[in-house]
């Protein structure tokens, strides 16, 4: 959700002024996922280095967290969205780490879109975390006979929860990954756009989406076609081969071929 800031100075107003109006584009967002037929959607709120901004704007937005959970709780609720914060939570605001509680007990059990809000959140922190999780899981086998594989790295990451993302969107012009997500983008297909946050629409999100259908996935292979053998239009992801990705979708009704749209903000 990158861009709040200059969206705000650009109208001369403070940074904070532009992540309220950031907040309201998440909400028109996440409303607009299940018309896109979005199951799983992240968003990056805020990363470790965030802390060095300036104690106004690191405290506002603490602020602005909690009073978006708090006005949202019963509409994700009753919208039957499933609502999971990744990151290193000890370091937020006691406050805002009860609230995050609260509300992913209530809606522990929804799965009509499952959000995950990076808080606190980097991607090689997250890394770490996984593998210190995966050694306490076996603190008593030899270093040489663990079982490590890639299933295992993946169920230890906080964001078990959700398969690898289809699309990665990052808004605000810059062109890199911010240390987010580094494991499960490994085949995400990346949109970039020019536009701030604040004014980008469920029409963009549609119009990244087409664009995502546009691409061809391979996941390292070579097509079908162009292997003699004949296309069925699906193939399989390699992180999680269970997962069919199916190459081409109408996007009249679109439902994406597999549904994990993210958006990047750092
Ligand atoms: C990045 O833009 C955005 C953030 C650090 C904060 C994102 C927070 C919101 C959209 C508020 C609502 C969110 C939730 C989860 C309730 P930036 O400040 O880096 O913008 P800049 O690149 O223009 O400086």
């Amino acid at each position: 959700m990158d861009g709040n800031g200059r969206w705000a100075t650009h109208r001369g107003k403070p940074r904070i002024f532009g992540h309220q109006q950031g907040a309201k584009s998440l909400t028109r967002i996440i409303r607009s996922c299940p018309e896109y037929g979005i199951t799983h959607l992240t968003v990056y709120a805020f990363s470790p280095e965030n802390w060095h901004r300036s104690a106004l704007e690191v405290n506002a937005l603490m602020r602005l967290f909690q009073i978006y959970l708090r006005a949202y709780m019963g509409e994700l609720d009753r919208e039957k969205v499933k609502v999971r914060v990744i990151g290193e939570r000890s370091r937020l605001p006691n406050r805002l780490q009860r609230m995050i509680e609260t509300i992913e007990t209530k809606t522990k059990n929804h799965t009509r879109l499952v959000l995950q809000v990076a808080l606190n959140y980097g991607g090689r922190d997250e890394l770490v975390h996984a593998v210190k999780t995966m050694l306490a899981r076996h603190q008593d086998t030899q270093t040489q006979a663990l079982p490590l594989s890639q299933n295992d790295l993946a169920a230890a990451l906080w964001s078990n929860d959700c398969p690898d993302p289809d699309l990665l969107i990052r808004t605000g012009g810059e062109m890199r990954l911010s240390n987010f997500m580094l494991w499960q983008l490994a085949y995400t297909e990346l949109v970039f756009l020019p536009q701030y946050w604040p004014d980008f629409t469920p029409d963009d999100l549609g119009q990244a989406i087409a664009q995502f259908q546009g691409r061809e996935r391979r996941f390292g292979r070579i097509h079908p076609e162009h292997n003699g053998i004949e296309s069925n239009n699906t193939m399989q992801s390699e992180s999680n081969p269970n997962r069919t990705h199916t190459l081409e979708t109408t996007f009249g009704h679109p439902r994406l071929p597999s549904t994990h749209a993210v958006k990047d903000s750092i």
